[in-house]
């Protein structure tokens, strides 16, 4: 079959793999091909158990794999065949020299604009979907103007919204596409034929252009805003456990004023993802880089909150299990970083562990997807350390539970048949505010929500 274009993706990892399929999937008459450095995560998408879970994401690449979509290791011949190459190689922090712990980490980045100036042979147009800090397009445009007018490049931003576990919903119906450029005539043109693309399946006026780096800056800003929501309801979490009120009903009551709205104000034990904290402290350094350390320390401090509120809940565990927690055993219920992913990234259950293996506990973990990961996470790591998908095994006999991540699964759950095998004074610490606090006390479990008052069987504090 002749394609109509041919669209090429360095990179198939969490964005990579399931945005393709989907442009796949809605453009049957376009060449997908995505390749990656690591052969494994190729072997993986060719093969019947993909590399990332995402629901739907399964259906779509069956459907389109080896027809229109392929996962490919030849970069060399990809670059060289293809027109429109996507580049959603990851951005991590950097973790060494100038700027460490702070600026993005861009050597992949540079790499494959390298290796495109290197192996291309005729003009492209090359997409930034990581995300990037400002300006990064024109080291992509520096990069590939050595070619020397033997053919022309054009880059465009188009930064991906996608949140994992809700990855195909999101790339079937996105809020919106950010389409960023050079407004010159090329840039235009690119704009436009990348805006054609997306329009198979988006209605028009949800698909909007910028210059280039408002685009750049548009998902940094997106990503601090969203978790800047997190982080300030985090922090009156702790305040409402101190003054008896109650964050879900704040929440509800903040949140249905219409130009507050009700969407990610749920309290709970601290962002994850690999993205909101590496791209906040990239938001962070590039504000002090142009010397605005005002803005930079208001963006910081929405990382600031995020680590107190996990530290908050490993003390609060320590403090109600009587200071000690050594030889208890604690079940964790959920180490993916949010529900319907076995994605571990920056997960508050890898701290959370790391902290309660300090106190000499013991630990039992159940997920139902992110096991893999988690031991992963967790190898080297000193202590007792046991993963068991069947969350009624891994309860059996603990002391407590810590609900990490809200699955669906964990509001389902039989807790009396739970509370029954386990040792007495049996605890619940609801990380997520997911299960039904009150039935699981009436059961007999003293339950620590978030920002909400403990449901204990003990009169008061004192008296234990
Ligand atoms: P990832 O680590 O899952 O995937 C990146 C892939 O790029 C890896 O498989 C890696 O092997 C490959 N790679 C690195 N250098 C390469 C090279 N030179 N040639 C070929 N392949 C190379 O990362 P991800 O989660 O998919 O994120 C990618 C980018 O998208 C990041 O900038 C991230 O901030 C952004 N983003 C992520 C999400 C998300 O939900 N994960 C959402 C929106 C945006
Ligand atoms: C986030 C953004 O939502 C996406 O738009 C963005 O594309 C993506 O980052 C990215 O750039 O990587 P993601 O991290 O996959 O997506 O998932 P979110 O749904 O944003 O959740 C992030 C974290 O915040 C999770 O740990 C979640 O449990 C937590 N969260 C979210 C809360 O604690 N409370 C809420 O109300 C919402």
């Amino acid at each position: 079959m002749k394609f109509k274009k041919k669209i090429l993706c360095i990179g198939a990892g969490y964005v990579g793999g399931p945005s393709m399929a989907m442009i796949a999937h809605k453009c049957p008459d376009c060449r997908v091909t995505i390749v990656d450095i690591s052969h494994e995560r190729i072997d993986a998408w060719n093969s019947a158990e993909l590399p990332v879970y995402e629901p739907g994401l399964d259906e779509i690449v069956k459907k389109t794999r080896g027809k229109n979509l392929f996962f490919a290791k030849d970069i060399e011949n990809q670059i060289k065949e293809n027109d429109i190459i996507f580049v959603s190689v990851n951005t991590p922090t950097k973790m060494f020299g100038a700027g460490a712990g702070m600026a993005a980490d861009l050597q992949y980045w540079e790499k494959t604009a390298r290796q495109i100036l290197k192996y291309s042979q005729s003009p492209k147009i090359v997409i930034e979907k990581s995300t990037l800090p400002v300006k990064t397009a024109l080291t992509m445009e520096r990069i590939l103007s050595a070619a020397k007018g033997k053919f022309t490049f054009e880059v465009l931003s188009n930064p991906e919204f996608m949140a994992e576990g809700t990855a195909i919903k999101d790339l079937e119906n996105p809020d919106r596409i950010l389409i960023g450029s050079r407004e010159t005539k090329t840039g235009l043109k690119a704009r436009a034929e990348l805006a054609g693309i997306y329009a198979r399946w988006i209605p028009k006026e949800k698909i909007i252009t910028s210059n280039i780096w408002s685009s750049e800056l548009s998902k940094l800003v997106a990503n601090a805003f969203l978790a800047q929501r997190v982080s300030s309801i985090n922090s009156i979490s702790a305040l409402c456990e101190k003054a008896d009120a109650d964050i879900t009903e704040v929440a509800k009551a903040v949140g249905m004023d219409s130009r507050i709205g009700s969407k990610f104000i749920n309290a709970g034990i601290g962002f994850g993802g690999s993205c909101f904290k590496k791209d906040i402290l990239n938001l962070v350094y590039l504000c002090n880089c142009y010397g605005l350390p005002e803005v930079a320390n208001y963006w910081e401090s929405i990382v600031k909150i995020n680590e107190y509120q996990q530290e908050r809940f490993i003390t609060n565990i320590l403090g109600t299990m009587f200071n000690t927690l050594a030889g208890k055993k604690i079940c964790i219920l959920g180490f993916a970083f949010k529900a319907d992913t076995g994605d571990t990234r920056e997960s508050p259950a890898i701290h959370i562990t790391r902290r309660l293996l300090a106190e000499h506990a013991e630990v039992i973990i159940s997920d139902p997807k992110a096991l893999k990961n988690a031991a992963i996470d967790l190898a080297g790591e000193k202590g007792s350390i046991f993963y068991m998908q069947d969350p009624y095994r891994a309860a059996s006999g603990c002391h407590a539970l810590a609900i990490l991540t809200d699955w669906n699964l964990y509001k389902k759950l039989d807790y009396k048949k739970i509370y029954k095998s386990m040792a007495k004074p049996a605890f619940l610490f609801d990380g997520r505010n997911v299960i039904d606090q009150n039935k699981c006390f009436e059961i007999g479990f003293n339950v620590y929500p978030i920002g909400k008052p403990a449901l204990s069987h003990f009169k008061t504090k004192q008296d234990y």
